[in-house]
């Protein structure tokens, strides 16, 4: 069955109130998306589901962490497919608020996670984490679910959305999920569907750039800036108009001045005109929330 679609924060409130009083103890799971559901999305609600009784999974194309010069007129919404992908999983209610709803008339509050939205996709993208940290927060105020997850492909968001959460003593226990991969070794991404065959195969020297740099680490480099440039070379070889690659601690986001425990190696390139992301473990150390 399709999930319920609630459109408002107060028929939100107002179901999940309703459940939770109909059964005491209920453990409520919100996933934050933008729709476009892919087999990445649907693992957040399989990690959803192992973390609470029901699922709510909200659907909202966010304007505030988008630029004027990116892709939010053209962003995919696909949401008769994205309620049969939900229903596949049996998610009870997607939450899927008009832009109005979120941003009503004389909207003017910001939200601002500085420090750890300095450097990677924030050097490029300077508008996007304050948007997302001001949707989520949203979000998670409306919901008010015991826990909501992200996936670790946005490495940075997810850290920005902890540090958010801890500082704000918001009381939802945020949880990571693991990137998922395409067989070709791609990360799933809805923007991926802007790929064709040839950009996409062109793509893969991302993956490929940031996992040989894993096996290089496995086989004893440790040099820092060799590893990135490595990377980097390999990426633009392939045709990818490289923003960034770079190796840091994957808790604070501080640049590795050593190859050290936690350190994991981030990307940003655009093939064709599509920005993709991707992140690997060198030495994994923080554990997946
Ligand atoms: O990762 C995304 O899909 C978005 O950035 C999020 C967290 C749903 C906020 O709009």
């Amino acid at each position: 069955m399709r999930p319920a679609v609630l459109p408002d924060v107060a028929t939100l409130r107002a179901t999940i109130a309703a459940a939770r009083a109909a059964r005491p103890g209920l453990r409520v799971a919100l996933v934050p998306t933008m729709g476009a559901l892919h087999a990445g999305h649907l693992s957040l609600v399989d990690r959803a589901r192992e973390a609470a009784d029901v699922v709510v999974v909200s659907i909202f194309v966010n304007p505030t962490q988008f630029a004027a010069h990116e892709d939010l007129d053209t962003y995919p919404r696909t949401m008769e497919a994205d309620l049969d992908a939900l229903a596949s999983r049996a998610v009870e209610w997607v939450f899927a608020p008009s832009a109005a709803e979120m941003y009503p008339t004389g909207f003017q509050t910001e939200v601002r996670v500085p420090r750890v939205a300095t450097g990677l996709c924030a050097t490029s993208r300077p508008h996007f984490f304050g948007g997302v940290a001001l949707v989520v927060l949203k979000l998670l105020n409306a919901a008010m679910a015991d826990v909501a997850v992200f996936g670790e492909k946005d490495w940075q968001q997810l850290q920005v959305i902890r540090r958010m959460v801890l500082d704000l003593n918001h009381p939802t226990q945020i949880v990571g999920a693991p990137l998922i991969r395409d067989p070709d070794g791609l990360a799933m991404s809805s923007r991926n569907a802007y790929l064709d065959a040839t950009t996409r195969a062109a793509a893969l020297a991302l993956p490929r750039a940031l996992q040989n740099a894993a096996q290089a680490v496995a086989a004893g480099a440790r040099d820092v800036a060799t590893l990135e440039a490595d990377a980097t070379r390999a990426i633009a070889a392939a045709g990818g108009r490289v923003d960034y690659v770079t190796i840091c601690d994957e808790a604070s986001l501080e640049r590795s001045q050593a190859i050290t425990t936690g350190a994991r190696i981030f990307a940003a390139a655009t093939f064709g005109s599509t920005r993709l992301i991707d992140n690997v473990g060198l030495l994994p150390g923080v554990a997946a929330g």
